[in-house]
């Protein structure tokens, strides 16, 4: 089998770097194309505010009260850059040198792995060979519960802002940015904080602003950088450090593409995205590969455990249509070829999909129109082993899990191979990967209030490690 480290991250604790977030003041506005048939009437007052006062957006304000000055201006005449070499003299400190000392400190407590007593709420401890280093990550964990606070930015409302789908394939949208609100890693203080977010939906934009079968994106680009027009105006921590305590999450496709819209949204900030594709500018080591999960019914009841391994008569199954450049030579090798490989483009009626990964012992995930697929996530959940057929993908969590314990590899030239592969691995290291899929299980879960280790706190935990590889520095208080 060939190196497949294309598909991974390096683990994050051998990639703990600092770097210096030089403070430039630009801005770029983009011009905006507009389109003006059928238009939904959010669509249409975001039109019109455009309209009366020209390129600067008003409504995207017009539902939340503006915060009070006081309550985040800097004070101008504190401050030394470097958190090492603070002088005694000095008796005050900015919020920002107090941040970034906070994370020197988480910085030095993972390097070092440090592991006091077990922490009283410990319900949960990460170990075994899932994890690239089980210490390092449960260091961070502990430490990202100890000190990490993210603040929300108040401006927009619904249907596009702090809102998300929260059924279908886009669902960790919504659920991530409704659970992010109301958990304790949020601050109202923005001073207080070590990361900003913007909190609107990409899946909520391409229902609400694009004209449907128009093909122009402009209108949403022009949206999103109103949005961060907008924020960087009112209050000074986009232009403090370009957008580099920042992030946006997006399920949807188009993501990346309304990303490029703000030229430091995608060289500088995080921006944690299904559509992790490493050719189209996705930078693993600043931003994060967030699991799709397709949620018909709004929530995974129903849809978590399976049968043993040994109730499970089928080798491998996969079930979809054939879009993108993988799928066809999937179909063209083993569709209808072998009992053992049962590759569908469509289920004969009356089987359930659900039904067939719970009795296969592998289940393929290949890269579709995009790279994910919420199938890596079903199989998980329903107990069969992920076959990852796919290019130039960063898998979830790859900077903290081992996804060789629990999933297989292979790559597309080896497609044709994809049996002999299978069946080269031995039953007891069948039965191993098998268990261990189901032990990281919870890593994937959605729960409701979240849960400590589940996938809002996985996903919220890969921003943090971005977080801890940038020190900002406000130029304006020197
Ligand atoms: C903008 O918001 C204000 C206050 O909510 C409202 O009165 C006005 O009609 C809105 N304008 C547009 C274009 O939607
Ligand atoms: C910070 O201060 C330490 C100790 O004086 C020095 O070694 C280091 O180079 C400084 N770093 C920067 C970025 O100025
Ligand atoms: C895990 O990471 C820590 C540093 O964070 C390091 O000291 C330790 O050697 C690592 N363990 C393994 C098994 O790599
Ligand atoms: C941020 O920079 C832009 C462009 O230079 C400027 O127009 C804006 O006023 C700045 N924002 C703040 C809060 O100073
Ligand atoms: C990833 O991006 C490249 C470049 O745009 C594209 O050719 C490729 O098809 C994408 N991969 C998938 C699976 O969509």
């Amino acid at each position: 089998m060939r190196d497949c480290k294309e598909f991974f991250t390096e683990p994050f604790f051998s990639r703990l770097r600092l770097v210096l977030v030089a403070v430039i003041a630009t801005t770029a506005i983009l011009a905006m194309s507009s389109s003006r048939i059928p238009l939904t009437a959010y669509r249409k007052a975001y039109l019109q505010s455009k309209e009366s006062d020209g390129s600067r957006v008003s409504n995207i304000s017009a539902h939340t009260q503006p915060r009070k000055d006081g309550d985040y201006h800097l004070k101008s005449d504190e401050g030394l850059h470097n958190i090492t070499n603070v002088p005694r003299s000095k008796n005050k400190y900015s919020n920002l040198e107090i941040l970034e000392a906070s994370l020197a400190e988480a910085r030095a407590a993972i390097k070092g792995a440090r592991i006091g007593q077990e922490a009283p709420h410990e319900d949960f401890v990460p170990k075994g060979p899932m994890y690239l280093n089980a210490t390092a990550f449960r260091r961070s964990y502990l430490e990202m519960e100890k000190r990490f606070k993210v603040f929300i930015y108040e401006e927009g409302g619904p249907p596009v802002f702090h809102v998300g789908p929260c059924k279908h394939t886009y669902a960790i949208e919504g659920y991530f940015i409704q659970a992010l609100e109301v958990s304790p890693f949020r601050t109202t203080d923005p001073s207080k904080a070590h990361l900003y977010y913007l909190p609107f939906s990409v899946t909520r934009i391409t229902e609400f602003i694009y004209v449907p079968e128009s093909r122009e994106w402009g209108l949403m680009k022009s949206f999103v950088a109103d949005y961060v027009n907008t924020i960087s105006h009112k209050y000074p921590y986009w232009n403090r450090s370009l957008g580099a305590d920042h992030f946006m999450l997006a399920c949807h496709d188009w993501g990346p593409e309304l990303s490029f819209a703000v030229p430091y949204l995608y060289t500088n900030s995080i921006r944690a995205l299904c559509n992790a594709n490493t050719s189209e500018r996705f930078a693993p080591s600043r931003d994060v590969s967030i699991p799709e999960i397709h949620l018909p019914l709004g929530t995974t009841k129903g849809m978590i455990g399976g049968p043993s391994p040994s109730k499970r008569p089928i080798l491998v199954f996969y079930a979809g249509g054939i879009h993108g450049p993988i799928r066809p030579i999937l179909l063209e090798y083993w569709e209808d070829k072998d009992a053992d490989v049962q590759i569908h483009q469509y289920l004969p009626k009356g089987v359930s999909y659900y039904g067939m990964m719970r009795k296969s012992r592998y289940c393929i995930c290949p890269s579709g129109y995009e790279v994910a697929s919420p199938r890596m996530v079903e199989a998980l959940y329903m107990g069969c082993v992920p076959v990852l057929i796919k290019e130039g993908y960063v898998i979830p969590f790859s900077d903290i899990l081992n996804w060789k314990a629990f999933a297989v590899v292979i790559p597309v030239q080896d497609i044709p191979n994809l049996k002999r592969i299978l069946m080269a691995i031995s039953p007891r290291q069948y039965i191993r990967m098998q268990r261990r899929g189901i032990q990281v299980r919870r890593h994937f879960e959605i729960n409701t209030p979240p849960k400590r280790y589940d996938v809002f706190h996985m996903i919220l935990h890969s921003i943090w490690l971005r977080r801890l590889n940038i020190i900002v520095e406000d130029a304006t208080e020197s």
